[in-house]
């Protein structure tokens, strides 16, 4: 009798950045990268990526006249998380496809743990309780200056509560994205979102080929 191999789990590639990095054109562009070398590629987004984590996403970005505390910020991002890992990324991992995620849970030390100042040491004990162990395989982080970023998210229309946060702040998650980023050189790869398009490619494929 033989025995069918388990099929090898995908892997997850995220791409990150500050408001305006351009990340959802660019998760385009590395979705067809894959496709071209013949892999199973699913592509979703977070906060986001199943119908329920959606749900919770609008909550996430309304603006609220009571406000909306970063605990409560905090654990909806990661109730979305949950949802949309045992919905839709586990198991496309477990099927063998490769995904592409619009942000991932570096998002959350960015903007909740440093954007937000809830610190390290609890989106480390969310990670662990909502991603028991599950990391990804390569995070993309496109960096731009903030002031640039801003301006091109706001030339978009309504801005959600992110797009109106303050220059510091987006400082203070473009920090923390290059500080994860040099503390592991393996799986990260920072990519200078400034550039023209072409070039920003040309950068992607290059740590692509490094990387996977
Ligand atoms: P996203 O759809 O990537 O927005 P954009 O394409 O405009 O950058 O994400 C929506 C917002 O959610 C974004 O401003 C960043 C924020 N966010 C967090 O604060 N923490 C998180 O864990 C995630 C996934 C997103």
């Amino acid at each position: 009798m033989s025995v069918q191999p388990a099929a090898a789990r995908g892997r997850l590639i995220v791409l990150e950045g500050g408001e305006g990095a351009g990340k959802t054109t660019h998760a385009r562009f590395v979705e067809e990268w894959l496709q071209a070398r013949g892999r199973p590629v699913v592509r979703t987004r977070e906060p986001g990526g199943s119908p329920l984590a959606e749900a919770i996403r609008e909550v996430i970005l309304r603006q609220w006249d009571e406000g909306m505390d970063a605990g409560t910020e905090a654990l909806l991002m990661f109730a979305a998380r949950a949802a949309h890992l045992r919905a839709l990324l586990r198991p496309a991992l477990e099927q063998g496809s490769d995904v592409v995620c619009d942000r991932f849970v570096d998002a959350s030390y960015a903007y909740q743990g440093a954007g937000r100042g809830l610190g390290e040491e609890r989106i480390a004990a969310l990670e662990r309780f909502t991603l028991q162990g599950l990391r990804a395989d390569l995070v993309l982080v496109l960096d731009l200056d903030p002031a640039l970023g801003l301006a091109r998210a706001k030339r978009r229309g309504t801005e959600n509560r992110f797009e109106s946060e303050t220059l510091e702040f987006m400082a203070r998650v473009r920090a923390a994205y290059l500080a994860r980023a040099r503390a592991e050189p393996a799986r990260y790869a920072v990519i200078d979102a400034g550039q023209p398009v072409e070039q920003v490619r040309q950068a992607l494929r290059q740590a692509l080929e490094a990387h996977l």
